[in-house]
């Protein structure tokens, strides 16, 4: 048996119970490959329902403001594929007559989808032969042929393509790339490989000349850069604060924060408050944590100061609840209230 109708016949006995394999509708199979997106399955699970339980079609979403949708996405990262979503949803609603396209030529043209999630669609929703190139894939077939190629640039992402066109000939492509994608997240894994389980061992390259762990690999080591954000969180003595929306590009865009004063380094809170320059606040607490990001380490500190008077742009800390934040910063308005 050739190797796609062997990773079939495993996909048959040991996919996993998801609940977007119980559908070929694009719009839901979008939204899942969408929140799928660097986010682990099970973390994932629960936002689909979320989000179908709030967007069960494509106008419910295309109608939605960014703070609704953001609110929604709270915690899951990345929120630029949200604002996308929203994007596409009124695309759709206008250029499709609001039924979700399943073709990969129309999927494509449509924001925050690229070759990873058209393929997904069309080939679960409408049998297209089109190859899924995503980690889980990269990584079993770099070991599967001990392809020597950095999996970080567009050239190799081609050539795996090609290989997938060859491997995918012959069997239902929607039911082959998800057996490639389970494979790769249940055996071929990126730590703890199940080298011994594996059905492919004796034809796996690296594995028979003990490189398992050498691949993938990339051209480039993250940089990570360290940011220290600094929260100026004023508590009046009747419950409010003041919070503001991110506007700047890059993370948390769209997202609220409390005031922010953005240092080169670490600041104390003298350095803070000789920045505000306002005498009126007396400063109660500092609580300082870390935050790590794909690329970035936040340091992120939170000055607490209490104010007798109240300014006309304060809300009440137990509405801070309605309006998206991002995660680190949820964590501590859940302990403020
Ligand atoms: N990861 C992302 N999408 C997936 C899918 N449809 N099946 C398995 N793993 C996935």
């Amino acid at each position: 048996m050739n190797f796609s109708n062997k990773l079939i016949d495993w996909y048959n006995l040991n996919k996993r119970d998801l609940p977007w394999r119980l559908t070929k509708d694009p719009y839901r199979i979008w939204v899942s490959e969408i929140i799928l997106q660097q986010t682990r399955i099970e973390h994932g699970e629960k936002y689909y329902h979320k989000f179908l339980k709030k967007y069960p079609n494509i106008s419910y979403l295309a109608s939605t403001s960014n703070d609704e949708l953001l609110k929604i996405w709270e915690g899951l990262g990345y929120y630029s594929r949200a604002l996308n979503m929203h994007k596409t949803a009124l695309i759709v609603q206008e250029k499709f007559d609001g039924k979700f396209p399943s073709k990969y030529s129309d999927l494509i043209e449509l924001p925050g989808i690229g070759d990873y999630t058209a393929s997904a669609v069309s080939s679960i929703c409408s049998d297209e032969v089109q190859p899924v190139v995503d980690g889980n894939v990269l990584r079993f077939l770099s070991r599967l042929y001990k392809i020597d190629l950095p999996i970080d640039t567009a050239k190799t992402k081609t050539y795996f393509k090609n290989l997938g066109f060859k491997l995918i000939k012959g069997v239902k492509p929607g039911d082959f790339n998800q057996a490639m994608m389970d494979y790769g997240s249940m055996v071929c894994k990126p730590r703890k490989s199940c080298c011994q389980d594996c059905m492919f061992s004796s034809e796996c390259v690296a594995f028979n000349t003990d490189s398992v762990m050498q691949y993938p690999f990339k051209k480039k080591k993250i940089k990570i850069k360290d940011r220290y954000l600094n929260y100026v969180v004023i508590l009046s003595d009747d419950k409010k604060t003041r919070i503001k929306k991110r506007n700047s590009e890059g993370i948390w865009k769209n997202l609220y924060e409390f005031p922010l004063i953005e240092t080169k380094k670490e600041s104390t809170h003298n350095d803070i408050i000789k920045k505000l320059d306002i005498d009126f606040l007396e400063l109660k607490d500092v609580k300082r944590i870390k935050h790590k990001l794909s690329h970035q380490l936040l340091h992120i500190s939170f000055y607490i100061f209490r104010v007798g008077d109240i300014f006309d742009d304060f809300i009440s800390i137990q509405s801070l609840n309605k309006y998206p934040f991002p995660k680190p910063l949820n964590k501590f308005i859940s302990e403020l209230v």
